[in-house]
């Protein structure tokens, strides 16, 4: 059963040019891409995208971060796609977490900097995509 998940491409990724990377990677994974944009985030959107963070040390740092240039968004397809895209991101810290062949693994080395956002559950997704998609 085919499922949906938000990824974006954050502003360090946007900014390093590795746009077409992270695609390709979605893409030979065998996920197909169903909406696509680049976008500048405004505040009142990262706060509603990372509300569930409201109370951690770093919202602040990942509010100033976030919408600190432009993103690509998109929303993501196939079987699984929650977690299919979640595997080939890699663990939170680039360092610690994601491993080698991993887009955090390969590209990241600080946890604030770690280029991509997948949504963490299928629930998640569903809100996400309403938030950066309304109507899709
Ligand atoms: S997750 O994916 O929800 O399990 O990850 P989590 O570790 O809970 O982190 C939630 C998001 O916060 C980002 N993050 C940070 N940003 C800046 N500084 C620090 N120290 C930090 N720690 C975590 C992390 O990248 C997650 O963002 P997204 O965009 O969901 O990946």
């Amino acid at each position: 059963m085919s499922e949906r998940t938000l990824v974006l491409v954050k502003p360090d990724g946007v900014a390093r040019g590795l746009v077409g990377e992270v695609i390709s990677r979605i893409e030979r994974k065998g996920l197909k891409l169903a909406a696509l944009e680049l976008r500048t985030v405004t505040r009142e959107l990262a706060e509603q995208h990372y509300a569930e963070h409201s109370e951690r040390p770093f919202f602040g740092d990942l509010l100033e971060f976030i919408t600190s240039g432009p993103v690509v968004a998109l929303v993501v397809e196939g079987p699984r796609a929650v977690a299919a895209f979640r595997q080939l991101a890699g663990g939170t810290d680039p360092v610690e977490k994601a491993t080698p062949g991993t887009l955090r693994g390969d590209f990241g080395l600080e946890t604030q900097y770690n280029l991509v956002h997948g949504s963490d559950s299928a629930e998640s997704a569903k809100r996400e995509i309403d938030l950066w998609f309304a109507g899709l």
